[in-house]
């Protein structure tokens, strides 16, 4: 049941592009870092000094789409947020443009891993800032299609820790992972300590949080079977979730994954975030509320 008219029809298509090219740019990226293709295009706006275009082969093409991609968000985010203006929710008003922000920085971040390389803290920021643009361009994007509704966080506190929990749990990677390990990306565990990694403490502490991340996760989606406008992503999110566990605790876990399977094991990451994103938005928001207010 939909509250839009033509115009507003309009802006809900407009901030669902702009969140799915975030989301992508988000996913590609971290297909890029499992897949390590960053430095398949060591240049900067161009893929090579002097040649624009990737050579025909998957890291490069991989590099080169999640800058194209990227670079497709700071427009899409530029016009969500003024069209976002118009909106009486104050959220639909502030959220594209800490989306936009945060797009700036991960591009900005990006670029410097390219040209010349960045720290570990640096790298954290970089991730920190893109998952933050995904998330809050989801979340007005949710609130713009659903119209005018109540907001209430608080009706699912258990979704957005799971939102949290992941989040926490991506960035604490990059300080857990040891030189030139792929942990550093957004992916879930293999599910054991790694040679490759820091201090046993810290793999174990963050093993326990991505255990308590699926765990939340798992039971957001599970509840959000139950609702009617929450069903179907939370299908899918749980199908995202029980591969990615599969992958990991399988294929992965011992060791002798290919490129492909390493990258779709980052791109279900970085999707089981994006959907759970959606699920937390659409449960803290009052249909019931919605009817009442026409
Ligand atoms: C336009 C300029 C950008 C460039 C040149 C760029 C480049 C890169 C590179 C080279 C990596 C791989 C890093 C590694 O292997 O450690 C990467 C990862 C990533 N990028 Fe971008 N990026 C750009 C913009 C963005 C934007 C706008 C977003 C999202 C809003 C984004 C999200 C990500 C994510 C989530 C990762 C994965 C980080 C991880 O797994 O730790 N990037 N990017």
């Amino acid at each position: 049941m939909s509250t839009l008219d033509a115009r507003s029809r309009g802006t809900g298509t407009l901030f669902v592009v702009a969140a799915l090219t975030t989301l992508g740019a988000v996913i590609l990226g971290s297909v890029v870092c499992a897949t390590d293709s960053s430095a398949a295009c060591p240049n900067w706006p161009g893929c090579y000094p002097g040649q624009i275009g990737p050579e025909a082969h998957l890291n490069p093409v991989l590099e080169f789409v999640h800058r194209v991609v990227a670079v497709s968000t700071g427009p899409l985010l530029l016009v969500a947020a003024l069209l976002g203006l118009r909106d009486r929710n104050r959220l639909v008003r502030f959220a594209p443009w800490l989306a936009l922000v945060g797009a700036l920085v991960a591009g900005v971040l990006g670029m410097l891993t390219v040209t010349r390389g960045i720290s570990k803290t640096a790298a954290a920021i970089d991730l920190g800032f893109s998952l933050v643009a995904m998330i809050a361009i989801t979340l007005a994007a949710v609130l713009v299609l659903r119209g005018p509704a109540t907001w209430r966080p608080r009706r699912a506190p258990l979704a957005w820790a799971a939102v949290g929990a992941l989040f926490g749990f991506h960035i604490l990677s990059i300080f857990v992972a040891g030189p030139g390990s792929l942990t550093r990306c957004v992916s879930w565990p293999v599910w054991r300590q790694l040679d490759a990694d820091g201090t046993p403490v810290l793999q174990w502490l963050r093993l326990a949080l991505a255990a308590v991340a699926v765990v939340l996760a798992v039971f957001t989606a599970v509840r959000a079977l139950r609702r009617r406008d929450t069903r179907m992503i939370a299908a899918v999110v749980l199908l995202l979730i029980v591969t990615e566990l599969i992958l990991g605790l399988t294929v992965l876990a011992g060791g002798g994954a290919g490129t492909e399977l390493k990258g779709l094991y980052a791109a279900l990451a970085g999707a089981i975030l994006g959907g759970l994103t959606w699920i937390a938005t659409l449960s803290s928001t009052d249909p019931e509320k919605q009817l009442q207010s026409r």
